[in-house]
């Protein structure tokens, strides 16, 4: 923390001899074994500061008992060799002990109703994890912007409520999800996947788009949404997958009240977000739904 520190320091508070203003520092935070939508969050941290800090830590407080934090794949030589090809600045890789003196931290981060719902409510204490290795990492690197993926669509809307609620000064940055070439969002858990498991993977993502297609026609009575997402079902479980949640929401992740009301709303963007077990491997996909 301290090296991290005295590296940015030359970097803040003054002007810059051959920049009009500040250099600005962008951090992207990961827990590694980086993939290419790893990287395109680099690229996009890059076009938007000089200096771009890249966090890699396994954070032990956001896993739940049972979970898979010691067998996480951890490799960070070639990490750091793949973040080298997209002019990373600065690798930040801390130990649990210095994240953590005490373990687990008496202080706690809580984002409340809207860690409960979705993602939250099968991992429990999940996003409390999340939220204070975030608001360490922040004070840690006070960064001027932030970027994070739309495939952890839930834990973006946590950090944006954390900055907003924490009067961090930090523009937080939205990635769109990038996915292997048959249309499977690239995740660190894929490799979970046997190769047969692999091949039927991505029909999580076209189970999402057909549902999305079909809400996209405009205004649906409640039973015919209800018989959509039935069919929606259908199609990930006879694939052989194991149904966490399917569900539709605003994109700012309120509950759609009713049913009547939810396709009744002009310019209203939903959001279909899905969590699905798969062999050992827990798949996350979301697709945004564009209404009127
Ligand atoms: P991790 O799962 O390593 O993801 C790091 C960042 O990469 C997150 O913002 C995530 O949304 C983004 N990401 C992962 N796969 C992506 C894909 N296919 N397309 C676009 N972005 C993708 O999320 C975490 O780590 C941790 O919870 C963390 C925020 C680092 C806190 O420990």
């Amino acid at each position: 923390i301290s090296a991290l520190r005295a590296a940015l320091q030359p970097y803040r508070g003054q002007k810059n001899e051959n920049q009009s203003s500040q250099p600005r520092i962008a951090l992207v935070p990961t827990m590694g074994n980086l993939h290419d939508g790893h990287l395109k969050l680099v690229k996009i941290a890059k076009q938007h500061a000089d200096i771009v800090v890249v966090s890699i830590f396994v954070n032990p407080t956001q896993f739940g008992e049972g979970e898979d934090f010691e067998s996480y794949p951890r490799t960070l030589d070639e990490d750091v060799a793949k973040l080298a090809t997209v002019d990373t600045d600065y690798v930040f890789a801390p130990s649990i002990d210095e994240m953590y003196p005490v373990l687990p931290p008496p202080t706690s981060v809580l984002a409340g109703a809207i860690t409960t719902q979705l993602c939250g409510q099968s991992r429990p204490g999940h996003f409390d994890g999340v939220g204070i290795v975030v608001s360490k990492l922040f004070n840690i690197v006070q960064p001027d912007i932030a970027v994070f993926g739309q495939k952890d669509y839930q834990q973006l809307a946590i950090i944006k409520q954390l900055v907003r609620d924490l009067s961090y000064p930090i523009d937080i940055i939205g990635a769109s999800i990038v996915r292997a070439v048959d249309g499977l969002a690239l995740s660190s858990r894929n490799q979970y996947l046997s190769t047969a498991e692999r091949q039927i993977a991505p029909v999580l993502h076209q189970a999402l788009q057909y549902l999305a297609e079909r809400l996209e026609t405009g205004e649906q009575s409640p039973q015919v949404v209800q018989s959509f997402l039935i069919e929606t079902q259908l199609r990930i479980t006879d694939a052989g997958f194991t149904i966490d949640y399917l569900e539709i929401k605003t994109d700012t992740l309120d509950s759609v009240v009713s049913e009547t009301d939810m396709f009744n709303v002009e310019n209203k963007n939903l959001i279909i977000l899905v969590a699905a077990w798969l062999g050992r491997a827990r798949l996350l996909d979301n697709q945004l739904v564009i209404i009127g």
